[in-house]
Order: C-alpha cells, then structure tokens, then sequence
C-alpha cells in the first residue's frame, strides 16, 4: 500500500468510527468542524485518486447515483409479520401457549419497544453492507440500498468479532419526530401535502428516487432480528449485543424477563416513557430469547409463534362534527378542516382535526352531524379515524368536498397525482393575494417587521394589492388608518425601506413561486445568478440543477411565463430590490484572516450564519463555538443572546456586525 492509499484508508475507518460515535452511540469524540475538514480531505484524496474508489467510502453517505427505478428482489427469508394483542390477558395467553407446546416454563421472553418506522432487511457478506430491501408484499421488496446507504446509523462496514460471513439483520428505518416536525413545517410553507406520521414520512423517503434528497431527511434506525446460518449466539438478545458491537444500533429498552410479572412491569414502563423517545413506537414486542426454542415453537401460516406484538392504546376519543371548513393557502392550494364538538384528549381540547384531501373525506363518507374517532397516536394534528354508522342522525347531509374556491367562488382545478384542490384565480382571489404578500414579509424571506394583521389593514383600506405595492408606500398614508399611530407607520416603512438589502436567493424565495422553498431558492440563486437569467430559463436548462425535478421546473416557468407576475418583479426592480447575486468572495480562497477566531451569534439579514462559517473558513478563518479568551472577534447579528454579549464585553472581545466583518474580507483591514 502506497502512503497516499493508506492515508485514505485510515481516514475512512476514521470516520467510519466517528459515524458510529456519532450516530449510533451519540457520544461524538470529535468536533463538527474537525469532522468535516476530514471529511473534506478525504473527498479530495478520492477525486485526485480515483484508483482507490470504495463503494462504502464515508464520502458516499451524501448519495451521488441516481435511482431510476428500484428493483425487486426476493427474500431469501420471508419477511414476516407478527400477531397483534392489546391487553395483559392476552399477553397471557401467549405465555401460556408458549409454555404449553414447550412443555416447560423454563424459557425467557425479551421485551423490545416496537418501532413505528417501516421496515427493512439488510444483507451483509464479509462484513460489508450489500443490499438493503424493503419488506413488499413480504415474500419480495424493493431494492433501496443506495437510499439506506445515506443512512447515518446503518454502518457499511462492520468491525468486531465472530461476524458471520453471510447473514440477514432486520429493523426499522425511522424519521425522528425532530426531523418530522421540520419537513412538515417546510412543507406546509410550501403548501405541499403534510406526511401523517414520521413512519410515512420515512417510508416515503426511502422510496424516493435521489439519494441525496434521502441523505438530507436523516432517517435513523434500528436492529432488532438477526438471521443466518452461523449466527454467533444461540440467543436473540446475546444476538443483537454482538451486532450492537459490530457498529449497529440496538436499543437499549431490550430487555430479557423471566416472569410474567416483569413483562408487564416493562409494558407500564413504557406506555408512559415511551413519550420521551425521539422517535415513534407503538408497541411492545416479546419473544422468546433462546433459538432453539423458537426453532421448536415454528411458525404458522401467517406469523411466528415464538413472538408477538403488545399495541400500545392509542388516545381516542368519539365527538360530533359539527361541519367542514376549508382554507384557502397562499398557493390556492385548499385544505379542508373538521370542526368538532370539542372533546378531551391527552391533555388538551381537540376543536379541529385534519381532514387531509378530498380522498380522504370521500375514503371515510363523512356526513355532517356524525360521531367521529378522533385520534391522536402518532400524529401531531388530530385525525379522524373512523366513523359511527349506527350512530349517524336521519337524514345527514353528506359531505362534498366544495367545487368552488370559498373566498372568491372561482371553480377550483384539481393538481394531478395529489388530491389536492387548487383556486387557479392567483391574482384575484383574496385570500392568495393576502397569503402572498403575508409571505414576503416573513423573517426567512424579506424580514419586514409586519404580519397577516396588518396585511389584512393594508389590504381592506386598499392600500396594497401586491408585493410591489408593498415598496410605494407612504407613512402618512399608513398613518391615517385606524390604530395606526405616526411611530408605526414610521417603522413599517423603513422596515420595507431595509427590505431592499435582502440578498438575491431571499427575494426569489420571497416571490412564493410554488415547490420553491428556502434551499431551492439558494439553489437556482446559484445556477442563475441574476432574474433575467433566471426568468428565461427553460424547463430542460432549470432540470439541469442539482436536486431540481421537472415539477419544480415547471413551475418557476409558468410564474415567469405569467404577464402580471413579470410586471411585479419589474417594479420591484425599479423599487431597488437586489436581483443578482452579489459577489460574497465566498468562492474565493484567502488567507485574509489569518487564523483569527470566530464566534458566531445572533441572526443575520445578509447571509445566512452557514454561509458566514464558509466564508471564515474560506479565508483563513476559525469558527469557534464558546467565547474564551482565546476568541479573536464575535460576529454578531440581531438577538444575540445577553450572557454571550456580557461574556465578549467583559473579555474585551471585539463585537462586529456583519457588514463590518464583510468590509474585514474586502479590504484586508484586520
Ligand atoms: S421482530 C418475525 N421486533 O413490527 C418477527 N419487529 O408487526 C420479525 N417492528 O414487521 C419482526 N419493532 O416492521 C420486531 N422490536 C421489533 C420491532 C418490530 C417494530 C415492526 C416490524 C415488523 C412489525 C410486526
């Protein structure tokens, strides 16, 4: 081996084990930063030397091969699933059952959390990951291993003893409620149908078709069912200790009972802490621990006999529904809402539910004045599970999803593919336009310190009908409307005025084109780095772009393709708003700083607190993240926290803003 292949090999076991540290354990050894400068170093040793190209190279986690369509492969095992029960006597009557065909009460049961995610069979030969399917129809899945490679905590490469050369380990891919909770919000800004729960959300994400966007879901994992000819234990649990060893993630909520009574104190455990978990469980599954007893139990048509589930209750309650109500979002997208006789449910009054889409209604042949479930398992916003027939009032009127928009009575389009409704009437439909222009002014677009109230004032005194508008008002104007006083009016204008200096990739994000959220926006701020190259683009030249798919392209086509939207962007440019990108010197390398070290706090209105890091490090810089003696300035943005501001004051820190530490790149003034 040549020193340039050893250091390549050392630094991926290196971050093979940082991974793992990191993922697995969640016990990092080694900083974010120091992390992705090795990282980085290993990205370019790879690109200089691509003779030494490892498919299980830490480099390849981020996905780089485009999946067209996933193969279907067949079990080797079939993947089974397993009986549900519900309650302590049916617990029971597994136990017995159990004791009953092995004619002794000497076996052990392992209690596991049931993981709500979706499911997935990994094969690994000499210690190498080679295919990740999903479970199908059982017998056959779907081959999805470039997407599980991205898979942070599902290791490439094994490390420890007595692996088998050959075997099977089964569990459950995940999205962390964290996670889930961010998708959706950003999908709701977008407007873009919101995922039920974290498992479709992660089972949608497997299936997708570009790794990459896989790579930044951050799914998580866990294994809980090895299988294989020479398996190293005779137990399950001593099983999945050694795969825990070789760098899989095992839960630590495994635990082995030898009684009856210790099962059902780990289910009331768990009922209750289960809720601090960062990711979904429903249930709790037994098995019994040793293999040759689960050899001699065997298997049914359908399950084992040797395992089954215990379903946690999922909180439910029944209330009336009172009616329909739908909303109408700022892309004419419509969202229908069930207005419920309110009812208590896990600690709070459920008024509302989410009815999803027209399907959904259709799906549960809803009728004004029914008694409802409403649920609130998995799900942050209610739902509505099911529906009492034999409770349904005489003469029910049943509910049809609205054929025309209810703000402005246009008749609405259904989107292809989604069951989403659309009002197409985008430039006169109130409620669009107030939408719209609500998000211009949010802190990620143009920042203007003003909400949907005074949207809602501007709008109903005839003061604005678009964003542009937004760039001719005048205080005195303002300030003559009802409750509106000289100090606020003052502040709106020249909250507008500061609006101006909003950097290009925010404006076009700011226009609310549809499918274009924050990082799109960055993404074709990028590859068109000013509007008029941006609004001629075509479909094929947009497609072109990393991570943009032809239902994005398409859209920022037609918006550009609308006179009326042309005619807005045109007077926003007259009003003085930034439509190039401006050169940061992000790009280029210097050594302007010198080795000087950064603490970065607070928020920024000119680039994000990412691209600052980049710059820092791109010229020379260091990003710290704890103020010391050792730190050289603090690069602050609005609401820096008090104690870090007292702390650099004291220390006699140099406190910048960020146009002076832009000045700082440009002028080599340090
Ligand atoms: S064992 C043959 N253990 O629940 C037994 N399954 O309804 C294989 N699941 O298909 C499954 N957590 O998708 C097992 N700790 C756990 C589990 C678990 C979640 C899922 C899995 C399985 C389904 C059974």
């Amino acid at each position: 081996m040549d020193s340039i292949e050893q250091q390549i090999c050392s630094l991926r076991e290196e971050l093979h084990r940082f991974n793992y540290e990191y993922y697995v354990l969640s016990q990092p050894t080694i900083s974010d930063y120091n992390f992705d400068q090795k990282l980085r170093l290993l990205h370019e040793l790879e690109a200089q030397h691509p003779e030494y190209y490892d498919a299980n190279s830490p480099t390849l986690r981020v996905g780089s091969d485009l999946t067209k369509n996933f193969v279907q492969v067949k079990h080797k095992y079939p993947m089974l699933s397993l009986s549900n029960t519900y309650s302590e006597s049916e617990v029971l009557e597994f136990y017995n059952r159990v004791e009953k065909l092995l004619g002794s009460n000497d076996f052990e049961t392992v209690c596991e959390l049931k993981f709500d995610g979706t499911s997935i069979s990994l094969t690994y030969e000499n210690g190498v990951l080679k295919q990740a399917v999903t479970r199908g129809d059982g017998v056959q899945g779907d081959d999805v291993t470039s997407n599980v490679r991205t898979i942070r905590s599902i290791p490439l490469v094994l490390h420890g003893e007595d692996i088998p050369p050959l075997f099977e380990i089964r569990g459950e891919i995940l999205m962390p409620w964290k996670v889930f909770d961010k998708l959706n919000e950003e999908r709701a800004a977008q407007e873009e149908q919101l995922f039920a729960n974290p498992r479709n959300a992660a089972s949608g994400t497997l299936k997708l078709q570009d790794p990459k966007v896989v790579a930044s879901r951050e799914l998580d994992s866990y294994l809980y069912y090895m299988m294989g000819e020479n398996l190293p234990c005779g137990e399950h649990c001593a099983n999945l200790e050694k795969a825990r060893s070789w760098g899989f993630k095992v839960s630590d909520a495994m635990k082995v009972c030898r009684s009856l009574d210790e099962v059902f104190a780990y289910l009331k455990y768990w009922d209750v802490e289960r809720k601090n978990l960062p990711v979904a469980t429903d249930g709790v599954v037994l098995k019994v621990n040793s293999l040759e007893q689960q050899e001699e139990l065997g298997y049914t048509s359908k399950f084992p006999r040797w395992a089954i589930a215990y379903k946690f209750q999922a909180e439910k309650e029944w209330t009336k529904l009172k009616e329909v109500t739908y909303q109408v979002g700022r892309t004419g997208a419509i969202t229908p809402v069930a207005n419920l006789e309110p009812v208590q449910l896990s600690g709070s009054v459920v008024k509302r539910a989410s009815l999803y889409n027209a399907d959904a209604i259709e799906a549960l042949d809803l009728h004004i004045g029914d008694t409802v479930s409403v649920e609130k398992g998995g799900e942050i916003i209610p739902k509505i599970t099911e529906v009492d027939l034999d409770a349904r009032p005489v003469g029910a009127e049943r509910v049809f999803f609205i054929q025309t928009c209810p703000e402005c009575g246009t008749p609405l389009v259904r989107d292809q593919g989604e069951a989403i409704f659309y009002c197409p009437n985008e430039t006169g439909c109130p409620s669009q336009i107030k939408g719209r222009i609500e998000h211009f002014l949010t802190r990620k677009a143009m920042n203007i310190a003003a909400g949907g109230e005074t949207v809602e004032h501007l709008y109903n005194a005839g003061l604005i009908r678009n964003i542009a508008d937004l760039y001719e008002l005048k205080w005195q104007e303002v300030m003559r409307l009802e409750r509106w006083g000289e100090k606020s009016a003052k502040n709106l204008t020249e909250s507008i005025e500061k609006s101006k200096e909003i950097a290009y990739e925010r404006v076009i994000y700011a226009l609310g084109i549809r499918y274009v959220g924050e990082t799109v926006a960055t993404k074709l701020a990028q590859a068109f780095p000013n509007i008029e190259l941006l609004s001629s683009a075509t479909t094929e030249g947009l497609m072109r772009v990393d991570e943009i798919g032809e239902r994005i392209a398409q859209s920022v086509v037609s918006f550009f393709a609308n006179e009326e939207n042309c005619q807005l962007v045109e007077r926003l440019k007259l009003a003085g708003l930034q439509f190039a990108a401006v050169e940061t010197g992000i790009s280029d390398r210097t050594n302007v700083l010198g080795g000087k070290s950064f603490v970065i706090s607070g928020v920024f209105s000119l680039h994000s607190r990412d691209e600052y890091k980049a710059m820092i490090e791109q010229n020379g810089g260091k990003n710290v993240s704890s103020i010391s003696a050792k730190t050289d300035f603090v690069l602050a943005g609005e609401n820096m926290g008090p104690a870090k501001l007292e702390k650099a004051a004291k220390s006699g820190i140099p406190i910048i803003d960020e146009k002076r530490f832009l000045e700082m790149l440009e002028a080599n003034n340090l």
